[in-house]
């Protein structure tokens, strides 16, 4: 597991991009491949910053631009700084790769992953790109070229197609002439330049998660978090982000369609909204593990999909979620049962939907339990906070119609403790109050790793 590094940036305040400035450290000479809206923001805030930038691209229109100094698209801000840096013969491009890279200390890879047929990304223009570079890099080279990727794409890309490319050209030198980093790109279009310098985080994936000393020149002065975590971990991020961006978007927008549907003011509501910065705008409930239960959740999100129905506003995000919540709890069964021998022993930790409370309405431990019982395993129950002859009301009925055996299902924590399990299932913290004998075999479903 590559190890994972949260530092804060490394120089404190705010770094202008000021034109021909530098900020310490030592001047690169910087490769970018792909010219277009990431490539030519990184060239010239990366040639603003000092650093001497070339652009390759395959369009000759856009390595003349660069090459008469403007900017090859258009970005507020990047004309400046790309005809500055071009006055101070800092920043040039070519299509075609001759010797460029023999004294490059960085390539940085920005062409185009679009959509392919299968929706999948079309990885011709990576694969294209790495062969050109792999092509032209010498395999003795002195210093390793550092090979960064800011192109969007699949977990796996660097290793299963970049590092094929880069070794079926280089041999064995390949490991000594590249350094593969992968380094996504955090940029909006209209605001590029300035997201440049002070972007939400920087993450560098490398083999193994190895910190990049070449990355750190070319970040100095930026502020921001760094993860230098392995290349998978860095690939997905930009799926993770764009995903929750549409998610968020989507979700604004059906709860926008059922407030004018019921004459509410959808702008007030998303007020009242965003001003929760402790529940709704903040890390809570965004951590992978359990699914989610008890007696709100479910039941709302229920309730408001009746109303949007009733409404005539469709709400495709909100009547996902308790379809998405099922395929997380079977999940959690899929893994937490993985190797068990048929009619194993098998000790649930926590039935109640959450630590510290006997409910256990809609609780995702119940579901648990019926599922490895339906499973024929030999199945006991530890929650200290049931007592079935407590249970009343709603939760005496969820109880007893899901898990009609519960009385005979609950053991005590001696018994717990006591007695040999196949596997202990764990739901919530409960499990740290048992003790366990070393070896014993848990599987902690309400964290994801
Ligand atoms: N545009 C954004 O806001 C943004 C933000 C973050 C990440 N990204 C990701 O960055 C990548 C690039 O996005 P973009 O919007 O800059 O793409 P783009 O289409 O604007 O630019 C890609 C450039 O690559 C060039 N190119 C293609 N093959 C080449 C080759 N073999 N050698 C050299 N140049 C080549 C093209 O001519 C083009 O100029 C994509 O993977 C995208 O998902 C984009």
């Amino acid at each position: 597991m590559p190890g994972l590094l949260l530092r804060a940036g490394r120089i404190p305040g705010t770094l202008a991009y000021r034109v021909g400035s530098r900020f310490g450290g030592d001047v690169l000479k910087v490769a970018i491949f792909g010219l277009g809206y990431v490539g030519s923001t990184a060239a010239g805030c990366i040639a603003s910053q000092g650093h001497t930038v070339i652009g390759v691209d395959v369009s000759a229109a856009k390595v003349e631009t660069l090459n008469a100094g403007r900017a090859p698209v258009y970005e507020p801000g990047l004309e400046e700084l790309i005809a500055a840096a071009h006055a101070d013969g800092r920043i040039s491009a070519v299509a075609t790769l001759t010797d460029e890279l023999d004294d490059c200390d960085l390539a940085v890879v920005c062409v185009g992953t679009p959509s392919g047929v299968d929706g999948a990304h079309n990885m011709s223009y990576i694969a294209q790109v790495t062969r050109s570079i792999a092509t032209a890099l010498k395999p003795d080279r002195t210093k390793p070229l550092t090979l960064a990727y800011r192109s969007t794409m699949r977990p796996g890309s660097c290793e299963n197609i970049i590092w094929p490319i880069l070794e079926s050209h280089l041999g064995d030198a390949a490991a000594s002439a590249v350094e593969l980093v992968y380094n996504p790109e955090f940029l909006r279009e209209a605001s590029a330049i300035e997201d440049y310098f002070h972007p939400p985080k920087i993450v560098i994936g490398t083999l193994g998660g190895k910190p990049s000393a070449t990355m750190a020149k070319l970040h100095e002065g930026i502020e921001a978090p760094v993860f230098e975590v392995g290349l998978r971990e860095a690939e997905i991020t930009k799926f993770v982000d764009n995903s929750w961006h549409a998610v968020k978007v989507a979700f604004a927008n059906e709860i926008g369609r059922v407030c004018q549907n019921l004459g509410i003011s959808a702008k007030t509501v998303h007020e009242i909204f965003v001003s929760d910065t402790k529940l709704n705008i903040s890390p809570h409930y965004t951590r992978p593990g359990g699914a989610f239960g008890g007696s709100c959740l479910p039941k709302d999100v229920r309730a408001l999909q009746y109303i949007a129905a009733d409404t005539g506003s469709a709400t495709h995000l909100v009547d996902s979620l308790l379809r998405s919540n099922e395929a997380h709890k079977h999940h959690q069964f899929v893994k937490a049962t993985e190797g068990l021998a048929p009619g194993a022993k098998v000790l649930l930790v926590g039935l109640a939907f959450k630590a510290e409370t006997d409910d256990l309405r809609e609780s995702p431990a119940v579901d648990m339990a019926r599922k490895l019982l339906e499973a024929g395993y030999d199945l006991d129950v530890y929650d200290p906070h049931i007592a079935p002859e407590n249970l009343v009301g709603q939760n005496l009925g969820y109880a007893y119609s899901l898990l009609p055996q519960i009385d005979d299902l609950l053991v005590a924590k001696e018994e717990a403790e006591r007695r040999d399990y196949a596997v202990i299932v764990a739901t919530n913290r409960l499990v740290g109050d048992l003790a366990l004998g070393a070896g014993t075999r848990i599987v902690d479903i309400s964290v994801i790793a």
